[in-house]
C-alpha cells in the first residue's frame, strides 16, 4: 500500500507538485500519464525515497517513508531515467553488486537467471559501457527487480526498447503482478498503459487531474479522458 498525503515539492521558485493525495492498494497496477514537466518523475523519486518532498508525507504499508530506512527501500524497485548502473562492470557484475546491496540470497544464480530473462546472456561478460540504450534499459529493468520488490516504480520503462524487449518487459510486469506486486508506471504509451495496468492517473502542472479505474484494455476511455484534460486546452 502506497499513500501520499498533501505532497508538495518546490524546486527553486517553482511548485512542481501541488498537493498530491494518492492511495494505491497492494497489488494494484497504476499508469501515470501526463505531459512533459507535469511532475511524474518527481513523484516517483519521492515515493522511492530518492528525494524529499517539501511538505506532506509518503506512507508505505502505513508507515511514514524515511529516506534512510533499509527495510522500506528493500520493498521498492525503482527504474528511473538514470540507470544507476556501473559502466565498467558487466551485466552479471552489476546485478550481483545490487543484489548483494539488498541481501539477495543465491545472488549469482538469481543474477544469471535475470540476465537470461532480459535476453542478454550472449553479452553477460561484456562491460556495459559499449551497450546500446535498449540493452542498458534491459539491464536496468533486471536491476530494479533483483530483490523481488513488493512495489515497482517504473519511469518510462518502454523507452528505447525494441519490439522483443517490450514483450519481455511486459512479461516481467505481468509476472510481478501475478506475484501480487504493486506497480506504478509512468508512460507516454497509452497502449502499454492499458495493456498492463488496471488504473490510470493523469498529472498536469503538478496536480492529479484524473483518476480512472478499470481501464484494462480500454484505450478509448483513456484517450478520451486525456484529450479532455490535457490535449484540448
Ligand atoms: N532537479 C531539478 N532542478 C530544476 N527543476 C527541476 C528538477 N527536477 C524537476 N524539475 C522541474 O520540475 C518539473 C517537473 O519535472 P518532472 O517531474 O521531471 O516532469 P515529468 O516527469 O512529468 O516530465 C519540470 O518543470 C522540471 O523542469
Ligand atoms: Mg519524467
Amino acid at each position: 500500500m502506497i499513500e501520499t498525503k498533501g505532497l508538495i515539492k518546490t524546486i527553486g521558485d517553482k511548485m512542481v507538485l501541488r498537493g498530491i493525495n494518492l492511495s494505491i492498494k497492494k497489488g494494484e497496477s497504476v499508469a501515470i500519464l501526463g505531459p512533459n514537466g507535469a511532475g511524474k518523475s518527481t513523484i516517483l523519486k519521492i515515493i522511492s525515497g530518492l528525494i524529499k518532498a517539501t511538505s506532506g508525507e509518503v506512507l508505505i504499508d502505513g508507515i511514514t517513508l524515511k529516506r534512510d530506512s533499509y527495510d522500506q527501500k528493500r520493498k521498492i524497485g525503482f527504474l528511473a531515467h538514470n540507470s544507476f548502473l556501473y559502466d565498467h562492470l558487466t551485466p552479471l557484475e552489476n546485478l550481483i553488486f545490487f543484489g548483494k546491496l539488498y541481501g539477495v540470497e543465491n545472488v549469482e544464480e538469481k543474477a544469471k537467471q535475470l540476465v537470461a530473462d532480459v535476453g542478454l546472456s550472449f553479452f553477460i561478460h561484456d562491460p556495459i559501457r559499449s551497450f546500446s540504450r535498449g540493452m542498458l534499459q534491459r539491464i536496468a529493468i533486471a536491476r530494479a527487480i533483483i530483490h523481488d520488490p513488493e512495489i515497482l516504480l517504473f519511469d518510462e520503462p518502454h523507452t528505447g526498447l525494441d519490439q522483443h524487449a517490450i514483450k519481455l518487459l511486459n512479461e516481467v510486469i505481468m509476472n510481478m503482478k501475478a506475484k501480487g506486486s504493486t506497480i506504478v508506471m509512468v508512460t507516454h504509451d497509452f497502449h502499454q498503459a492499458v495493456e498492463t495496468c488496471d488504473r490510470v492517473i493523469i498529472f498536469k502542472n503538478g496536480k492529479l487531474v484524473e483518476d480512472i479505474s478499470n481501464v484494462a484494455n480500454n484505450l478509448e476511455l483513456v484517450n478520451a479522458k486525456y484529450t479532455e484534460q490535457v490535449t484540448s486546452l
